[in-house]
């Protein structure tokens, strides 16, 4: 880890700012080293040369002498073609060359005119062009390279003069008459002799510039001239030919003159006799090389460089010879020289390269030591930090296991408090349960006296079993509920259980069975244990099936025979999706029917039942009913020894026994006692509507107020509001937390009801937050009591709220010429005059309110309405709507400070002055007046 952290502080730190310029300037300085070498680098040229013909020594020697040169200048790429003598080819060969797209062209024509339209186009196109040797018939070329050809012809024609003291037949032999050397040559040997009328040239002859045809041709005609006295061919090669046609041919052999003056030729011919003389004429191979590259550098040069030329004959011939043999041996001992300097460049050349790479090297190593030493430095800085993170963490955790060893300290300490007060809560609770069993034995108990004392004793025994299944819990957790079992008969066993629940199924008409095809069926289990389990399944069988519904229970042994299955299915009220996949969780309460279980039931049975290697599932659909199922292995394989026991527990039948109380006692309800007969109506003026879903506390209430009240009750927000909205009670006493609509709902609704909103509710719950009363307060609750109340304090609420309504009424009606006592008449009319005069008073500010509205909003006729209200309230409705307004004019009169206009329009008439008229028709004196008084 800390390697790769330091590699990444090395690719983020120092590639930018710190390797690249050491990198870089590596490079460079390889780049630059070449040049401070001082070999300058010539650019890349390319020269293109054509040459007429190649075979004869002449033009070789050009050719090498460029060569030489260009040994000189190694950038330089030298493309070479030669035409063999033909001038078409040689053109083609120029055309390739431009193609190739050379920097310059040399070129020796062989004839001017075929090769001078190319020369012209090369020219043009920018390429410079040097002539060498052989002239071309325009201006459009850079330079000129070579002897003066008139002067060579002038030359030779004074050395024949002298040679022939201006007298004497000539025979000519030219190379091409078309090329310009043979052109100049003649014309300068013309020239020459012109003045020696002795001296004649009495044929010409076209030797082509070749041995071959020369002799040929001269060998034709040499016999029709023999007393020819000098023969002057063009060239040295064809002075040969002619040394060859007179050597054999017995004719005097004349004096023979040629050009050139090679070494290898024309010197060699002279210093052997064979020829008299040659003119000197140098081939320029190299002045062509050296004035090209001066053109590509851009340097200025003649156009015309003419080369210089000499006699050479038998009076110098030697000299020349070891003139052109020196040259040579210094030509060779230069050539050495190259290539030793080649050898020597190729060395340093190597050794150069070996000094990069030692360089490159030493670079390359100082940047990697240099960043070997950078990531020793971090590495050191981050182990560092490493290390001072570790040790923090280390005390973290030290400190962490010292804060959990305390917690769990602490919630062991609490656990174990919290197992202390539940088993405290035992004893105190059975001290209390022995004297109540005894007080309830006492026959001279009241009915109500009886009523209380098993309304304390269902509790108390409710408070003990949640009490020891918290104990089992606690025990379960902490691993000390140990399995004590016995080989037991099932059969007898669910038998003895389901004996106690025959009376309540008996009582509600429940169809309680045991179905089984097993005589017995031995079971290893611990008593103790299982009954709890089947008690409290029995019991959630009882409480969720209706009156007249079944509770059975099917035993049976699984198709193997390793398993016995217990089944208790019931048609009660059955269980939503949630409901079934929470049923094992601990503190889990379903949301049933009137029912909020403890949620410790189920979730113990589940962990007894694992005790015992079992298992138990449940199975359920809403409004069809649920069936749990156990499964518990049989024979004693699964079981451990010490979870074995001999003989069956002693105190089996005393656990039942309590277990039965404890149990059952939720299920034995007292509603069948309650007696219509002990009411006494006539007492009765008000109806109370109770809702509240627990079943025990309505009761209570229903019992501690009936004695004063009608009264109505419901479990279900639903029910609640068909009760209230089918009788109009005088008040209503409504727990907050309801199944159905919650008592804050159906608050809200009664209050925007015309049929409800004038009765008072009292909201009730065990919620003491401030937020609910607030909420209750918003929804126009009348009052707020909180859970556990005092039922004097709810009594007194009750009485006040109905005393203030009441006076309200009175004082509204008070006027009124009626003699009605509300309780004199039925329930529906007097469900009638209130939502008749509800309306009335809700309307009080409405100036549109009609007749036809309360119609409307009653859903009676206009007949109906008058007849109702004339026959209970002996009044004419818009008689009773104008005094119900005067009545809380006046009332506002009274009371309040409010000035008269508002009064007016509060009380729902049309203008001050209509209401002062009214006001004093009706009553006498006016608003002021009134107030005044
Ligand atoms: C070689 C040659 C030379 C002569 C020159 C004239 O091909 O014939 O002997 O001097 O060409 O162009």
């Amino acid at each position: 880890m800390v390697r790769s952290l330091t590699k990444r502080l090395l690719l983020t730190r120092l590639p930018g700012p710190c390797i690249a310029p050491l990198l870089v300037s590596g490079l460079l300085l390889l780049l630059l080293l070449p040049a401070c070498t001082g070999q300058k680098k010539q650019a890349a040229y390319t020269i293109g040369f054509s040459q007429c013909i190649e075979s004869d020594a002449w033009r070789r020697t050009m050719l090498e002498g460029m060569k030489k040169e260009l040994a000189f200048h190694p950038g330089v790429q030298f493309i070479y073609r030669q035409a063999n003598g033909n001038s078409q080819q040689q053109e083609a060969q120029v055309k390739e060359l431009l193609q190739k797209h050379i920097d310059l062209l040399i070129i020796s024509p062989n004839e001017a005119a075929p090769l001078t339209p190319v020369v012209e186009e090369a020219f043009r196109k920018g390429i410079p062009v040097i002539v060498v040797d052989r002239k071309i018939a325009t201006p459009l070329y850079t330079a000129y390279v070579g002897g003066d050809n008139y002067e060579i012809g002038k030359m030779a024609g004074q050395y024949a003069v002298n040679l022939l003291n201006g007298k004497g037949k000539i025979i000519e032999i030219t190379g091409l008459p078309k090329s310009s050397p043979a052109i100049e040559r003649r014309q300068g040997f013309a020239d020459a002799i012109k003045n020696y009328p002795g001296l004649q040239i009495i044929r010409q002859v076209n030797g082509e510039w070749l041995q071959q045809t020369a002799q040929q041709e001269l060998a034709k005609i040499a016999p029709q001239y023999p007393d020819v006295n000098l023969v002057f061919a063009h060239n040295d090669m064809m002075s040969l030919g002619t040394y060859e046609v007179y050597k054999n041919s017995g004719l005097t052999k004349p004096y023979i003159i040629g050009v050139d003056g090679l070494p290898a030729t024309g010197m060699k011919f002279v210093a052997g006799k064979m020829t008299t003389a040659t003119m000197l004429y140098p081939t320029g191979g190299e002045e062509a090389i050296r004035i090209a590259m001066k053109i590509l550098n851009k340097e200025n040069v003649a156009k015309e460089n003419l080369l210089q030329t000499t006699v050479i004959d038998s009076t110098n011939v030697r000299i020349m010879q070891l003139q052109a043999a020196k040259t040579a041996s210094q030509q060779q001992q230069i050539e050495r020289q190259q290539s030793m300097l080649k050898e020597q460049q190729r060395i340093y050349n190597n050794q150069r390269t070996l000094v990069y790479i030692l360089v490159l090297s030493l670079i390359l190593s100082l940047i990697l030591g240099g960043l070997a030493f950078y990531s020793l430095r971090e590495n050191r800085k981050i182990s560092k930090k490493l290390q001072a993170q570790n040790q923090e963490i280390l005390d973290h955790q030290a400190q962490l296991v010292a804060m959990s060893e305390k917690a769990k300290a602490a919630n062991e300490a609490k656990v174990n408090f919290f197992t202390n007060i539940s088993h405290e809560f035992r004893t105190p609770l059975t001290l209390i349960l022995g004297p109540m069993e005894e007080l309830l034995a006492n026959s001279k108990n009241s009915y109500h006296t009886n009523q209380t004392l098993g309304l304390i004793q269902k509790n108390v025994i409710r408070l003990l079993r949640l009490v020891n299944q918290l104990m089992d819990f606690r025990k379960i957790e902490v691993d000390k509920m140990k399995l004590r079992a016995a080989e037991t008969d099932l059969i007898t066993f669910t038998a003895e259980i389901i004996q106690s629940y025959k009376s309540i199924a008996q009582k509600r008409n429940i169809d309680l069975r045991l179905i089984t095809k097993e005589r017995q069926l031995l079971v290893w289990m611990d008593i103790t244990m299982l009954d709890k389990v089947i008690f409290n399944l029995l019991s959630n069988a009882f409480k969720f099936t209706k009156d007249n519904g079944y509770v059975h229970i099917y035993i049976s042994k699984n198709e193997p025979g390793s398993q016995a299955i217990m089944k208790i299915e019931d048609n009660g009220v059955g269980m939503s999706k949630d409901a079934i996949d929470h049923a094992f969780d601990v503190f889990y309460q379903g949301e049933y029917e009137n029912y909020k279980g403890s949620g410790l039931g189920l979730a113990l049975s589940k962990e007894l039942i694992g005790l015992h290697k079992g298992t138990i599932t449940v199975s359920s659909e809403k409004w069809k009913g649920t069936r749990f199922e156990i499964s518990l292995p049989l024979g004693n394989a699964h079981l451990e020894k010490d979870e074995m026991t001999e003989s069956v527990q002693e105190s089996s039948q005393a656990v039942l026994y309590e277990h039965e109380k404890i149990y059952t006692a939720d299920l034995k309800t007292e509603t069948s006692i309650k007696t219509e007969t002990e009411e006494s109506p006539a007492e009765k003026t008000h109806t109370v509507l109770i809702i509240e879903d627990n079943a025990d506390l309505r009761q209570f209430l229903v019992n501690k107020l009936s004695g004063q009240y009608e009264i109505l009750e419901a479990d279900n927000g639903q029910y609640a509001l068909q009760q209230a909205f089918d009788y109009v009670p005088d008040l209503i006493i409504c727990d907050v937390v309801i199944p159905g609509k919650d008592g804050m709902a159906l608050t809200h609704i009664f209050k925007n009801d015309v049929r409800t909103s004038h009765i008072p509710v009292v909201l009730l719950t065990a919620k003491t937050a401030m937020e609910q009363q607030i909420e209750g307060m918003k929804n126009r609750a009348d009052a707020y009591i909180t859970k556990p109340f005092n039922v004097l304090l709810l009594q007194q609420t009750i009485k006040s709220l109905l005393d203030n309504r009441a006076r309200l009424k009175e004082h509204f009606t008070g006027e009124l010429p009626t003699g009605l006592k509300t309780q004199t008449i039925s329930k529906p009319d007097r469900k009638f005059i209130n939502e008749f005069s509800a309306l009335v008073e809700s309307n009080l500010s409405n100036e549109d309110f009609t007749v036809e509205t309360i119609c409307k909003h009653i859903g009676i006729s206009r007949v109906q309405l008058y007849r109702k209200v004339k026959a209970l309230l002996n009044v004419n409705v818009n008689d009773y709507i104008l005094n119900t307004r005067l009545q809380k004019a006046k009332y506002f009169l009274k009371n309040e400070d409010t000035p008269i206009g508002e009064i007016a329009s509060k009380t729902g008439f049309s203008s001050s002055a209509y209401f002062s008229s009214v006001f004093k028709t009706k009553v006498g004196i006016t608003p002021k007046e009134y107030r005044e008084k």
